[in-house]
Parts: C-alpha cells; structure tokens; sequence
C-alpha cells in the first residue's frame, strides 16, 4: 500500500500527438489500465471522488466511459447502465443529437433505465469540449434522470468543457492545461 500511495499516475497516461486528425493530442488510458498497480489505484481514487455524490447508478459513455464505470459500480456497490451509439440498445430508447467540430452525432439511453429520484453520475474517460458530457447530461435529464455529479480520469481544462456542465458538479483525477 505504501508504494502504491507514491504512483504518479500521469506517468502512465501516453500522449500520442496527430490522433486521431493532425493537430490532435491524444491522451491514451490504454498505458495506465495495462499497469495493474497503476490502475487499481487509479480506480481506487476515482471511487474515492464518486463516492461523495452517493449515486444509485452510473451512466457509462459508450464507449470509454464503460471502462471506468464497471469497475466503480462494483467497488460502490450501485448499478450502472449504457449511454449508446445509435442503433446499439435494445428496446424503447431515448435519444439526444448534439454537434460536434464537423457533423453531429446521437446518443441514446433505454427508456427504462432510470427511476424518478435515482441519483445517477456520468462516468466517462476525458472532458475536452465538453460536448460528450454536455450531451449525455442533456439526454439523461430527457429520460427523467437527476445528474448529481459527472466524474472523469483526465480533463483538459483549456478546452473549457466543463462550462458546458451547467452547474454539475464534476470530478477530475488528472488534469491538463
Ligand atoms: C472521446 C472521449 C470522450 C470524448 C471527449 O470519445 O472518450 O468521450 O471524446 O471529448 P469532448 O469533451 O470534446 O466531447 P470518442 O468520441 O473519441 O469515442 P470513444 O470513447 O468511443 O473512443
Ligand atoms: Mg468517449
């Protein structure tokens, strides 16, 4: 436990520049979560931020906010459900078109995922314009969800996303100007 406490968890998080367009810096998790000790802390703290917003269920962004929500869900012991692509849920969905740079794209929940009065956290891997989570909070409020809080591994905070929250709270474990 000692020598986890002293991982610096930015060390495993890779930048890989002109992905996936020139001018584009990725920050690839893939070299964290394939480092046991790395990710387990990782998770550990993320759960540690989360706990506090005491959700019943979180809402995983297809689709590599699945990542770290599955983990969450069981280390907090709560439920957790799907924000899809288009065409991947079964059954009635809703849906939420958003813009992006160039084009838009939609986003869609089951009908029957959330319950009136369930406290329900957006799990996802990065907030950089904010338009993912800006959209999955617009389409979970549409489903009749209440968005405590939105929780995230890495923000770059010079995009300014996290002004497009409209006031949810949101947790960061690495930050990047
Ligand atoms: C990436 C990332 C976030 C989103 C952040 O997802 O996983 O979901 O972009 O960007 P934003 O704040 O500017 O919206 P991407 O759409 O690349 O898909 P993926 O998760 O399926 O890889
Ligand atoms: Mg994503």
């Amino acid at each position: 436990m000692t020598a986890q406490r002293d991982i610096d968890l930015k060390a495993y998080i890779r930048h890989i520049p002109d992905f996936p367009k020139p001018g584009i810096l990725f920050y690839d998790i893939s070299t964290l979560m394939r480092n046991p000790d790395a990710w387990q802390m990782a998770m550990g703290r993320l759960a540690r931020q989360v706990a506090p917003f005491k959700p019943d269920i979180l809402a995983a962004v297809e689709s590599r906010g699945f990542l770290t929500a599955a983990p969450l869900a069981d280390r907090l012991g709560c439920g957790m459900l799907m924000l899809r692509k288009k065409g991947k849920l079964p059954g009635r969905t809703v849906s939420h078109t958003y813009e992006l740079e160039y084009g838009s794209d939609t986003l869609e929940i089951q009908e029957d995922a959330v319950s009136p009065g369930q406290r329900v956290v957006i799990m996802d891997d990065l907030l950089a314009t904010g338009g993912t989570l800006s959209a999955s909070a617009a389409l979970l409020r549409k489903a009749g969800a209440e968005v405590v809080g939105a929780s995230v591994l890495v923000e770059l905070t010079g995009l300014g996303g996290r002004a497009k929250m409209d006031g949810i709270p949101i947790t960061t474990l690495l930050s990047y100007e």
